[in-house]
């Protein structure tokens, strides 16, 4: 099939960007929307053109770099499906295809279709982890975790840091990823020591990264490519609640400023 595409074209963080057509020709329906891109960059190169820059690794659905915006969608719009999983299938011949990148303050475009996602890495590093010395790895039978607890710690485990939340989100909201991972660690015997320092400060580095408030429109969870439910949020308000209480009831350290 043939198709049209009209593709965020921007040199750097400090260019203005602009929209840019080109003429995608003999695609295949069994391509990925990331080969055809390719196809089109190869192209672009024969002609000595600079390709259409974009960013994906495993191209398996788990890294979560396969980040662009097509026809308005994150991901494209495709339930459960990142877009190097996204095969030219579902469109169809003669078809005008917009890709642009995320569209979130806290994401600045590098280049093209490529946004910076450090903000996510500063919130992880703010909390995203149990900071134990875990040693070899233990029986698996050694520490008992009920099954509901492991099911609901894997199902928020599946979040893949792709950003898609805080593109679809009016508010660039960033509540479903962290909420996503607050409730993961929280779930485990593991995390819980340190689950209302870890929840505090998450939010905390969201916050000062710039990501928006949740007013709960729930367009988060609608382009998830991991399906994270809207109820990890819930759990994380109830976590950050807790926590602030528990501070706010502990001793105060004696002294003066
Ligand atoms: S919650 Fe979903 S959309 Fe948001 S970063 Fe995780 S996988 Fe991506
Ligand atoms: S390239 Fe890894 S999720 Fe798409």
């Amino acid at each position: 099939m043939n198709l049209t595409l009209k593709v965020w074209r921007q040199k750097d963080a400090q260019s203005q960007g602009r929209f840019v057509t080109y003429q995608a020709a003999n695609v295949l329906t069994d391509m990925s929307f990331l080969e055809m891109l390719d196809v089109v960059n190869e192209e672009l190169m024969a002609q000595g053109q600079d390709p259409i820059a974009f960013d994906s690794d495993c191209r398996e659905g788990i890294c979560g770099t396969c980040s662009m915006v097509i026809n308005g969608k994150a991901h494209g719009g495709l339930a459960g499906t990142t877009v190097c999983q996204l095969h030219m299938r579902h469109f169809h011949d003669g078809q005008t295809i917009l890709i642009e990148p995320w569209r979130a303050r806290p994401f600045p475009v590098l280049k093209d279709l490529i946004t910076d996602r450090a903000a996510f890495d500063r919130i992880i590093q703010a909390g995203g982890f149990v900071s134990v010395n875990t040693g070899g790895a233990p029986d698996g039978n050694a520490l008992p975790i009920p099954k509901t607890a492991a099911e609901k710690a894997m199902d928020a485990a599946a979040c893949i840091g792709c950003g898609a939340c805080v593109a679809a989100c009016k508010n660039a909201s960033a509540m479903l990823f962290v909420s996503a991972k607050v409730s993961h660690l929280a779930a485990l015997p593991q995390g819980r020591a340190e689950r209302e320092r870890r929840v505090l400060n998450m939010v905390k580095a969201m916050d000062d990264a710039g990501f928006g408030n949740c007013t709960v429109t729930g367009s988060c969870e609608a382009v998830c490519p991991k399906e994270i439910s809207l109820d990890f949020i819930a759990q994380m308000n109830r976590e950050y609640g807790k926590a602030i209480l528990k501070n706010s009831l502990a001793p105060q350290p004696k002294g003066g400023a």
